[in-house]
């Protein structure tokens, strides 16, 4: 039996800032930016928007009804959860009609989050075969105004249903996790914005990959040559290729030129939203395989997964045969092209807006927010969301 990820599919808000634009208002250089950190654009979350509104605007598109009956698993990852009791995962159960007799849950440890709920979710199917399960990483990546990681801010939400005989990637059984306890990367509670050191981060995240990596190739005697494309979480566009380079020379020169162009190919959309934390190693791999041109039936895939605090795991996954026809490209390219674009002035005052938290009534709109899904009002507190159309 083979399982793996059936449907995938993201979501990002209806708005945007230039990074150009950004550099400009924070007298930086803008080819810091584009070139030195790889980013073009920055998903800028509405109010109309959270991580569930998020979630379920990824969902909506894939999850069909017949789905809903046999999905018994949700396993939500996020790190920019809105309660610390009530999971994600049932307000996603809830809207998608999803049949009642399931397990939801939601999981943290930063942005590894969603891998871990793929990896419980394919070792659920193989217990019991025929159901299906959906996993889901939604956030909001928030560092602060003029802060060292604004940058690299972004938000949207990626969905993948896990199902036996899957039509998109066959998850293979070797992985390997990789765990310590360090501060790179973290959000006490009491704060709406990340604490970072920045370079250590880096460092910490290029240094999990490669104790990964050499594991996994000891255990699978498998080498980089074996690979067709390796896909990294990318909290932006540049911090995959400062893992991947150091290894390159561990494969042909053939192979290095198609494992660099497909990287280039896995890093395209994040470019244009920013960090999705839990949602950010499903977005590469939704781009590589949108633009990957040369990817074929069971090219093998690597993806690294790396969640801040820290916990990494290395797994990967059989392209299969027709996965092409189950991204669709033109839905997610017109999603990307239509959004607004917003001043730094704009994009400041949205960032500076907050959610009532006194439990009074709050109604929220935003007449440029064309989501399915949105959040209509807080009262009591208590979330109510709506579905537009
Ligand atoms: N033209 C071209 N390139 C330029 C340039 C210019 N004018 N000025 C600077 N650069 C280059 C630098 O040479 C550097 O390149 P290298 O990384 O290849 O050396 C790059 O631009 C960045 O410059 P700095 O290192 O000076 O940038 P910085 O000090 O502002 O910090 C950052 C960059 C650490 C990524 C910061 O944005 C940050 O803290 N981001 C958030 C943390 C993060 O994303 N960490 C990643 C690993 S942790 C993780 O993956 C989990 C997660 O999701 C958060």
């Amino acid at each position: 039996m083979t399982i793996g990820i059936d449907k995938i599919n993201f979501f990002t808000p209806n708005a945007y800032v230039d990074l150009v634009d950004l550099a400009k208002a924070r007298n930086i250089d803008p080819n810091k930016f584009t070139i030195g950190i790889g980013q073009d654009q920055m998903a800028v979350p509405m109010m109309t928007q959270d991580t569930y509104t998020m979630a379920l605007n990824a969902c909506q598109n894939i999850i069909t009804q017949e789905d809903a009956q046999t999905i018994d698993f949700i396993a939500f990852g996020t790190e920019s959860s809105l309660d610390y009791s009530k999971s994600g995962a049932v307000i996603v159960q809830n809207f998608l009609n999803i049949q009642p007799f399931a397990r939801t849950i939601e999981l943290k440890q930063a942005c590894y989050g969603a891998t871990a709920g793929l990896l419980m979710a394919r070792d659920y199917i193989k217990q019991h075969p025929g159901r299906k399960a959906l996993v889901i990483g939604s956030d909001i990546s928030r560092y602060g105004l003029a802060t060292g990681g604004e940058v690299t801010q972004g938000a949207g939400a990626c969905a993948m249903l896990i199902s036996e005989n899957p039509r998109i990637l066959e998850i293979e059984d070797l992985s390997v996790p990789y765990s310590e306890d360090i501060y790179d990367f973290w959000r006490p509670n009491y704060s709406d914005v990340a604490f970072v050191d920045g370079k250590f981060s880096n460092k910490k995240y290029i240094e999990f990959f490669h104790k990964t990596w050499e594991r996994y190739c000891q255990l699978s005697s498998r080498t980089l040559n074996d690979f067709t494309a390796l896909c990294f979480h990318l909290p932006y566009s540049k911090m995959g290729k400062k893992a991947l380079t150091p290894i390159l020379n561990q494969a042909s020169e053939q192979k290095q030129q198609q494992l660099l162009e497909l990287y280039q190919a896995s890093t395209l959309y994040t470019r244009r939203v920013g960090n999705l934390y839990t949602g950010s190693l499903y977005l590469s791999l939704i781009s590589l395989l949108a633009h990957g041109q040369a990817l074929k039936a069971n090219d093998l895939i690597g993806l690294f997964s790396y969640g801040s605090g820290a916990s990494s795991e290395f797994y990967t996954g059989r392209l299969v045969k027709g996965f092409e026809s189950m991204i669709d490209t033109q839905a997610i390219n017109a999603m990307l092209d239509s959004r607004k674009r917003l001043s730094v002035e704009q994009y400041e005052e949205i960032f500076n807006q907050s959610w009532n938290t006194d439990g009074s009534q709050q109604i929220y709109e935003c007449d440029f927010d064309n989501a399915t899904f949105i959040l209509d009002k807080i009262a009591n507190h208590q979330r109510h969301y709506k579905k537009q159309h």
